[in-house]
C-alpha cells in the first residue's frame, strides 16, 4: 500500500514536471531576436511593443524553387519566421519537388512531423532505430497525410509525373533538421574518412573524395 502511494506520487511528480514544459504561464512570449538572455529558445519581446506582424507570415502559397541537385525545397515556417511561435511548441514547412526531385533522409531532433500532401505523387518512408531498424513506407496522394514519429530518420521522394509539394506541421517551434548525408561528407571540419567509409563500407578514398569537392 505504502509503495503503490509512493508510485503514485512519482507519476504526479512526472507528470508535472511533463506538464510543465508544455503549458504556457503567459499569453504569449514573442521572440525578441536581439535579445541578451541565455534562455532554453529566444528570450520574449516587451510584450508592450508586440504587434500582430509578429504572429503573421505570407507565402505559403508560394513554390520554392527547386532548381538544385536534389530537385526540391523546403520553405520554413518556424519561429525564426514567426516570432509569435516562441514556446509555442508548433511550426510548418512547405516542401515542393520538381519531377523525380526528393528530399534527402534526415532526422528531426526536436519534433515529430505531419506531413500532407497539396499535389502531386510522393513516397515517404522512415526507419526505427535498433535492433529492428524496420522500414515503413507509402506512396501518397493529394490530401494524404504521413506521420514521421519523433526523432525518426525520414525522406520523401516525389514519383508522380508532375511536380508535387506538400505541407508539413511539427510540434516545436524550432524543429531542426539533421541531414545523414551532408552530417558525414560535409561537418567542419571533416569526420575521419575512415571512419565515414568503415560506417558506410565504403572504399576510403571515395570518401576523401567527396568530403573533398564540398
Ligand atoms: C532558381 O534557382 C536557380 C539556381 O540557383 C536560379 O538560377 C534561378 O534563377 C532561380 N529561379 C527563380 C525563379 O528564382
Amino acid at each position: 500500500m505504502a509503495s503503490n502511494t509512493i508510485l503514485v506520487c512519482i507519476l504526479a511528480l512526472c507528470f508535472s514536471v511533463a506538464l510543465a514544459s508544455v503549458v504556457p504561464v503567459q499569453d504569449f512570449c514573442v521572440a525578441d531576436p536581439k535579445g541578451q538572455a541565455l534562455v532554453n529558445g529566444v528570450a520574449c519581446k516587451d510584450p508592450k511593443l508586440v504587434t500582430p506582424e509578429d504572429f503573421f507570415f505570407s507565402g505559403l502559397d508560394k513554390p520554392g524553387n527547386t532548381s538544385n541537385p536534389f530537385g526540391s525545397k523546403v520553405t520554413s515556417f518556424n519561429v525564426a519566421q514567426i516570432p509569435g511561435l516562441n514556446t509555442l511548441g508548433i511550426s510548418m514547412v512547405r516542401v515542393d519537388y520538381a519531377p523525380y526531385g526528393f528530399n534527402a533522409p534526415h532526422t528531426h531532433p526536436r519534433a515529430s512531423e505531419l506531413f500532407t500532401v497539396l499535389e502531386g505523387t510522393i513516397e515517404v518512408g522512415f526507419v526505427t532505430g535498433n535492433p529492428d531498424l524496420r522500414h515503413f513506407k507509402k506512396v501518397l496522394n493529394k490530401g494524404d497525410m504521413f506521420v514521421f514519429p519523433y526523432g525518426l530518420i525520414h525522406y520523401q521522394k516525389n514519383v508522380g509525373n508532375g511536380n508535387a509539394a506538400a505541407i508539413a506541421a511539427f510540434n516545436n517551434q524550432n524543429a531542426g533538421m539533421i541531414p545523414l548525408a551532408a552530417t558525414m561528407y560535409q561537418s567542419q571540419p571533416d569526420i575521419c574518412d575512415e571512419i565515414v567509409a568503415r560506417s558506410f563500407q565504403l572504399d576510403q578514398g571515395f570518401v576523401k573524395n567527396i568530403q573533398s569537392k564540398q
